[in-house]
């Protein structure tokens, strides 16, 4: 049975050595809660590290470690002190962690960092490489690794692996700030499947691709190497039930009576976090502070317990803020508290899960305001904890839970007035409002639980591998090759319609100016030079460009998609009546959309009028034919033409002029006993659809298509037409 090898860098149990004695802890954060419960229900093993230096650790030390997390299935990998320094502290915590949470001013980028970061990848692909077996799934987890995949597919080219990031991914302007920006995407593509919290994350993602590395999708679907890369959103959940029960549980409800009695009857605000400067606390502890000062009812009458949980105590910047953090609990303690009532009740340690669920019970407010965060797991465990619908969540919109919960009181977490005064909304609104925000975010909260999500990533890694699958026995590959070949051998009256760029020849500006090489027009000649063959080059070039390319060559000539015919040895002859009339009004709009998109043109044809933007920003270029096609949409209605998106361009044409149609002529000409079509866009799709089941119709690229076979490239094409001319 396919195991599920789960690889992170901290494994959910952590171990501390303290006075000779190995001590064994719940990891921080929220990879490690979430991805727990759903690595239970699989078979498999969950590779880490368990979160301390190895030369502080003895031989017995680390066999018992070891020995103690088999049990649980967990795979440990140790790390040195240097390790630790430049791959997690350094390369993870003080690159990346920054940089994707939208402070480049803290990035650090230091080369003994990414050596290390790329040293230490490679472990982990020897460490997975030892407990994987053909057809396990294999899924990587966060920034930490983002090498990982690749290295793995390198030694197992047919390993499944998705890669998941915990963490925002920035936008694609902070995201090439990184001196190891390709390295780290050609990493990460190594993986078939991509997962973030959000669709956002996803959009930047791609953008990164397209600009940094040059690789254009089709929603979300990358062809890289001859293989489909997915990226997709799939968003973190929570073990809901668990939430959702156990404030019935007697433990549980006699924390809520110790926080209660601590409190008396004065409103809880809650505040809980790795003690991480993503999280805003300071900025939130500022807002407390305004509010209180700006509303003096309150005071006395509402308490802020705030949990800091210890976190990369040794990264400079993380220690810097603890020191803060107190320094400024201290003085809004000292300031404002009276006998009897202390605003900040400050903790700097990490809840097991009974008190948290507790605190997160009793309290009338949760303060949830990141600066930026991948998802945020606090925010929707508290809405789980409130059975009885009562409790206001404040939740800034910059993080990835804001997506998903709407019905939060949402603010702006750098606008403190916004804070202050969404402070005094929660702790005022009516009960049947709290009651009616959190019944909407418990039902989906509920549904889309992280078992769901666990589920949901899998099960789209598993279909991806199908979509592999069938689309590698598409391949014109192996015996089905050869049997086209002798087919073709055996053949007496045999058809070739070949599509011109993009199948004979690559798209290259120099191809666009210069027209055919000499390779391409040698092979189309042993073609036509062999009585038995009968050579049709369609394309959607324009009757003068492919007749002073293509004119020498004994072939029939086809241009615009099907609109001129060149029979062997006679002149262009047009198929259907030509009207321009309708260009007037079509031309117009093309223009102002050249105009707008950098190194985008308007190509005039006799049938067709087309928009290119082979040469302009894929990103603008994408956004500017969304706008064209849905402006000529509304002009083309009584006109006789139709709106093509094709690779890069949109054509408006004569709607009854396609490949198709000009294929179906010469297939009805005769009894054919070969027949092959080769093309590699949209408009060939066309050809496809009308060819008779026997026929070999070949797709050039990897994406699904109407022909029955699959190459990927243009060479491929060239070497299978000269085996078929025998040169
Ligand atoms: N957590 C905990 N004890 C604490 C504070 C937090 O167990 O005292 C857990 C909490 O239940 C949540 C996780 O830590 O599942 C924090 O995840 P989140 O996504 O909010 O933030 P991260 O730490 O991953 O940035
Ligand atoms: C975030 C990251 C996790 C990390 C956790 C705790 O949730 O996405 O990968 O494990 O923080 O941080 P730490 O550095 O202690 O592992």
């Amino acid at each position: 049975m396919a195991k599920l090898i789960v690889v992170s860098n901290r494994l959910p149990v952590s171990v501390t050595k303290r006075a000779g004695e190995v001590q064994f802890h719940r990891s921080p954060g929220g990879l490690a809660t979430g991805l727990a419960s759903v690595f239970e229900s699989h078979e498999g093993f969950w590779v880490g590290w368990p979160g301390m230096a190895s030369e502080r650790l003895t031989d017995e030390d680390k066999s018992e470690i070891s020995s103690k997390l088999m049990v649980e299935r967990y795979h440990p990998i140790f790390l040195g002190r240097k390790e630790v320094e430049n791959y997690y502290e350094g390369f993870s915590n003080k690159t990346i962690w920054p940089l994707f949470h939208y402070f480049p001013r803290r990035a650090i980028y230091e080369n003994r960092f990414w050596q290390t970061y790329k040293q230490v990848n490679e472990r982990f692909c020897d460490e997975v490489i030892k407990v994987t077996e053909a057809g396990d799934h294999i899924w990587v987890q966060d920034y930490h690794l983002m090498l990982l995949p690749q290295l793995i597919r390198q030694k197992l080219p047919k390993a499944e692996i998705g890669w998941f990031l915990h963490i925002p991914f920035p936008s694609s302007e902070l995201f090439r700030l990184l001196p190891w920006r390709g390295e780290l995407l050609n990493g990460l593509l190594g993986a078939d499947l991509i997962g973030f919290h959000t669709h956002d994350y996803v959009r930047h993602f791609l953008s990164s691709v397209c600009r940094i590395m040059g690789f254009e999708h089709t929603l979300g679907r990358l062809n890289i190497d001859e293989r489909i890369v997915k990226v997709d959103a799939f968003p973190l959940g929570i073990d809901y039930k668990r939430y959702s029960e156990a404030p019935e549980q007697e433990a549980i409800q006699q924390e809520v009576k110790k926080i209660r009695q601590k409190v008396g009857d004065r409103k809880i605000i809650i505040s809980v976090d790795r003690l991480d400067y993503t999280k805003g606390i300071i900025e939130r502890l500022e807002a407390f502070d305004l509010f209180l000062s700006q509303n003096r009812q309150y005071r006395g009458k509402v308490t802020l317990i705030m949990v800091a949980v210890p976190s990369r105590t040794r990264v400079e910047d993380y220690e810097a803020l603890r020191n803060k953090l107190e320094q400024l609990v201290g003085r809004i303690n000292g300031e404002l508290g009276m006998l009897g009532w202390i605003p900040v009740w400050y903790l700097y340690r990490s809840l097991p899960f009974e008190r948290l669920t507790a605190l997160y019970h009793a309290a009338d407010v949760a303060l949830v305001t990141p600066l930026r965060d991948g998802m945020n797991l606090i925010a929707k465990e508290f809405i789980a904890a409130k059975t009885d619908g009562r409790g206001v969540l404040i939740l800034s919109e910059m993080t990835g839970a804001a997506s998903e919960l709407g019905e939060a009181v949402i603010v702006n977490s750098n606008n403190k007035a916004e804070i202050v005064a969404a402070i005094k909304t929660a702790l005022e609104m009516p009960e049947k409002e709290q009651v009616e925000r959190n019944r909407a975010m418990q039902s989906r909260l509920s549904r889309y639980d992280v078992s769901r999500w666990g589920k949901d990533f899998l099960s789209a890694l598993v279909e991806l591998r199908h979509l592999q699958q069938e689309l590698s026995v598409r391949k014109l590959t192996g015996d089905i090759r050869q049997k086209l070949i002798s087919d073709f051998d055996r053949g007496k009256r045999r058809l070739l319609i070949l599509d011109y760029d993009g199948t004979l020849v690559g798209f290259t500006d120099k191809a666009e100016e210069a027209g055919p090489d000499k390779e391409v027009l040698g092979l189309l000649g042993e073609l036509c030079g062999d009585a038995n063959n009968e050579v049709v080059i369609i394309s959607g070039r324009d009757k003068t460009t492919l007749g002073k390319w293509l004119g020498e060559v004994d072939a029939t000539l086809i241009a615009e998609h099907g609109g001129w015919i060149k029979r062997k040895g006679k002149d262009w002859k047009c198929v259907v009546e030509l009207r321009e009339d309708w260009k007037e009004t079509i031309r117009p709009i093309l223009e102002l959309y050249a105009d707008r998109t950098p190194r985008s043109a308007v190509e005039e044809k006799d049938f067709s009028l087309v928009w290119h933007c082979r040469r302009a920003d894929p990103e603008l270029a994408y956004l500017r034919a969304q706008e064209l096609k849905g402006a000529l949409m509304n002009l083309i209605a009584n006109l006789d033409v139709g709106v093509f998106e094709g690779s890069k361009i949109l054509e408006v044409r004569h709607v009854g002029i396609n490949k198709g149609r000009a294929a179906k002529l010469w297939l009805e000409k005769e009894n054919w006993d070969f027949i092959l079509a080769a093309g590699d866009d949209y408009t060939d799709e066309e050809m496809f659809a009308v060819m008779p089941e026997e026929a070999y119709s070949i797709k050039v690229g990897s994406s699904m298509s109407k022909s029955r076979y699959n190459v990927e490239t243009v060479d491929e094409v060239r070497q299978l037409l000269k085996e078929l001319a025998g040169v």
